[in-house]
């Protein structure tokens, strides 16, 4: 029999999986992360970790001589040291697949609220400015017939893409290596210079830090909207917060920020923003169908496979 620790209070069923195994299962009900000395001190003795993106798992954990086995409840691993996991032997698994359509939805959101400009216009209503139906009040522009960039095409890009199809969007992207697909384009700049829509679908590595940076911000349209549904250090932050200022680009729609749960008081202030707190894979079901994957791939591990979830 195992040990395993869940770093954070699941939501209800969450645990359903690892409850219903023959492992012991420590289950910390803190509502947040805990600091990492504390989180060390917590899993000195477990096999196994499941964790929330919002943990920081780092070397002084990955160094435990009995863990070996890290589950994210996040297809997102940038809370993990990979290399610390990989030195210290301890497998990494998360959840791809189960959130692709929520965070898609999500993304069609932004799009939708940042060229319709809903966040003002609802804003208005509830402060009592709407004095009745106007022709001119509100005016945004139509995501239908837009051309949208995607910086990444994996799966959640690609789910963004079927989901375009229904707005008759034309959709452009951007990877590294040719996709050798229609509406591939090789460089970001050429790409963030031609649509009306930029939509951010990497995980954060060192190779996207700051990928949509003053460069890429600075030749897209005046009448565009960049769209981040990913990571929130995938943007420059400052920079995006002056080419809003500065009306070199419209609007944006950030579900992701820099340095999370802090937003900075410069981007609440900028205008044609529509900022949510990191709620791409909120729904139930989808949270539910993460706390399992993540559950899963831990109980293979410790059972001596290699599932397909695995990282690491
Ligand atoms: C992830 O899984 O990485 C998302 O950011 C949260 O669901």
């Amino acid at each position: 029999m195992a040990r395993i620790l869940v770093t954070q209070r699941l939501i209800d069923g969450g645990l359903a999986r690892l409850g219903s195994s023959d492992h012991e299962i420590v289950a910390l009900e803190q509502p947040g992360p805990l600091p990492t000395a504390a989180l060390a001190r917590a899993a000195s003795d477990v096999d196994g970790i499941l964790c929330l993106l919002s943990d920081r798992i780092d070397q002084q954990i990955l160094s435990l001589p009995r863990l070996s086995v890290v589950a994210n409840v996040a297809v997102g691993i940038d809370n993990i040291d990979l290399a610390a996991a990989r030195a210290h032997n301890v497998a990494v698994v998360n959840t791809p697949g189960v959130l692709d359509a929520s965070t898609a939805d999500l993304a069609i959101l932004l799009m939708l609220a940042a060229r319709r400009r809903s966040s003002e216009a609802e804003a208005d209503l509830r402060a009592g400015r709407w004095t009745g139906w106007s022709l001119g009040d509100h005016l945004g522009d139509d995501l239908s017939g837009a051309t949208v960039g995607l910086v990444g095409r994996g799966r959640i890009g690609q789910a963004v893409e079927r989901r375009l199809r229904g707005f008759d969007a034309t959709v452009l992207h951007h990877t590294r290596h040719d996709t050798g697909l229609e509406g591939w384009h090789g460089s970001l700049h050429e790409l963030a210079a031609e649509v009306d829509v930029l939509s951010v679908h990497v995980p954060l590595t060192v190779e996207t830090r700051a990928l949509i940076d003053r460069s890429v911000l600075a030749v897209m349209r005046p009448s565009a909207v960049l769209v981040n549904t990913a990571r929130g250090p995938v943007v420059e932050e400052a920079a995006l917060i002056d080419a809003l200022t500065s009306g070199t680009i419209a609007a944006a729609g950030l579900d992701v920020f820099e340095r999370e749960p802090e937003v900075s008081t410069a981007l609440l202030a900028a205008p044609g923003t529509v900022l949510l707190p990191h709620v791409g894979s909120a729904t139930t079901a989808t949270r539910l169908a993460m706390c399992d994957l993540a559950s899963k791939g831990l109980l293979a591990i410790l059972d001596g496979e290699l599932p397909e979830n695995v990282v690491s």
